[in-house]
């Protein structure tokens, strides 16, 4: 029996409810949704619409029905078009004539939205706190990695010489940025639509100021339209999402290169790599490439929604039940992604060796030579075309740069210092660089925000 047979007659065609039904995804809503139905049968106490025995065989219904559903005893029923409509049914079934009563005042639409914040509010905290894990992972590799350091690069060209930990912690601080909008979205959706009916409220005395309270919101919508239309929360997950993806799948990219035979920077734990059907020498950085095609997804499921949602009058629309399963699929593969890239990343080994021979090998110490010009006195154009015709001489007439800047009557042993081994990276001195007194500072600031946003997500403020 469908929610509206009394006033459609002669049964929904089998088509409609394939077509229409969401019960496969949003069954993973079910303990939102049995929340939201026992915060709102105490609403309805609370204004007199439901005796205090009505009250206790609704909730020991809706007890059973979590019961059920948690051994897997529960049946659904092919009539179910979605999770609510099979709670309903089976309070019903238990509780007999009162489980009419749990629906009074209340809409799917209003009922949906709240379960749905409750999902984000959860999983978005969850992802938060797995993103703080991959951070801390990040800060162990960079304080092992001590003054360990490699060429950085601008357009995949060695430009300068940086500690390892700097290159860790630059990821570091990205995945905070991820965090703090995680937990800016969480704040916004903080708010509870249960009350809003299907679109304008309700004649009953309804309670959604005490409802939001039990349910742990930090506040009733204002706007009862509004509350069982807006779905900016999910578009907003979605994107944070998405970024978060993004980044997770620059590292991924990075850690493919630096697996690479010709760069050798990082060889992956047996555990975290995988072979070939074919080829018997293979290992493969699959989890890295993952992290970057899977966020092609990510990015879909936003873009889905984003059109979705253009084109909506208020208030309620059935386009709007496509929310779920981009934002089900998003929060899962972002949990796996997070626990796999991790799991690479605390289990990966650097090699120092390579690194550090990249960073000596070429002149990207070319800067500071022009640096130590501007020191004596030299304005920086001119030191850096000095410098750029030496690197270009070394090239072209296949001498050590060390040779030309020794004979350089501007530059000299002095300055042939720069491009000794391990130099250049020391000179890096000024706030936020990649020199090992600013990194030192870094990291305790690193820690610090880490620790903050640690605190933040657990109080879920
Ligand atoms: N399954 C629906 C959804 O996810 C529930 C709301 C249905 N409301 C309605 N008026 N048909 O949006």
């Amino acid at each position: 029996m469908t929610l509206w047979h009394g006033r459609l007659g002669g049964g929904t065609a089998d088509v409609v409810m394939d077509y229409s039904t969401s019960l496969h995804y949003d069954r993973q809503l079910a303990h939102d949704d049995l929340a939201g139905s026992r915060a709102h049968v105490r609403g309805l106490a609370r204004g007199g619409l439901l005796t205090a025995d009505e009250v206790i065989g609704l909730l020991a219904a809706l007890d059973q029905v979590e019961a059920e559903l948690e051994t897997g005893a529960f049946q659904f029923a092919p009539d179910d078009e979605d999770i609510h409509t099979s709670v309903e049914r089976r309070v019903t079934e238990i509780a007999g004539d009162v489980g009419a009563k749990l629906h009074t005042g209340r809409s799917r639409n209003d009922q949906i939205a709240t379960d749905l914040r409750l999902y984000a509010k959860r999983e978005l905290r969850l992802v938060a706190s797995e993103i703080i894990a991959l951070q801390e992972v990040l800060l162990t590799r960079a304080k092992e990695a001590g003054d360990t350091y490699l060429p950085g690069y601008t357009h995949l060209q060695r430009a300068q010489p940086v500690l390892l930990a700097h290159h860790l912690l630059a990821h570091g601080w990205a995945l905070s940025r991820d965090v703090d909008r995680l937990v800016a979205t969480v704040e916004r959706l903080d708010v509870s639509p249960l009350g809003a009916g299907a679109l304008a409220g309700s004649s009953l005395p309804l309670d959604p100021d005490g409802v939001a309270d039990d349910l742990g919101f930090a506040g009733r919508f204002e706007n009862s339209l509004d509350a069982v239309s807006d779905r900016d929360f999910v578009a907003e997950a979605l994107f944070d999402l998405a970024l978060l993806g993004v980044h997770l799948s620059r590292i991924g990219e990075e850690m493919v290169i630096w697996s690479t035979e010709e760069f050798g920077f990082a060889v992956l734990d047996d555990a975290f790599a995988t072979g070939s059907s074919m080829l018997p020498q293979k290992k493969n950085p699959d989890v890295a490439e993952l992290a970057r095609g899977k966020t092609g997804r990510l990015i879909g499921n936003l873009t889905g929604l984003l059109v979705t949602l253009k084109g909506l009058p208020l208030s309620y629309n059935r386009d709007l039940q496509e929310d779920k399963e981009p934002l089900f699929d998003s929060v899962h593969q972002t949990h796996l992604a997070l626990a796999a890239l991790s799991g690479l990343l605390a289990t990966v080994s650097f090699d120092a060796g390579r690194m550090q021979e990249a960073a000596n090998g070429s002149a990207v110490a070319a800067v500071d030579l022009a640096e130590w010009l501007v020191e004596q006195g030299m304005p920086f154009r001119q030191a850096h075309s000095v410098v750029g015709g030496l690197v270009h001489d070394s090239i072209e007439r296949h001498v050590p740069l060390a040779e030309l800047v020794e004979a350089h009557p501007a530059l000299g042993s002095e300055a042939v210092v720069l491009l000794e081994p391990g130099v250049a990276v020391t000179r890096r001195t000024t706030p936020g660089s990649a020199g090992p007194l600013a990194v030192t500072v870094q990291m305790e600031r690193f820690v610090h925000r880490v620790e903050f946003d640690r605190n933040r997500v657990a109080t879920g403020r």
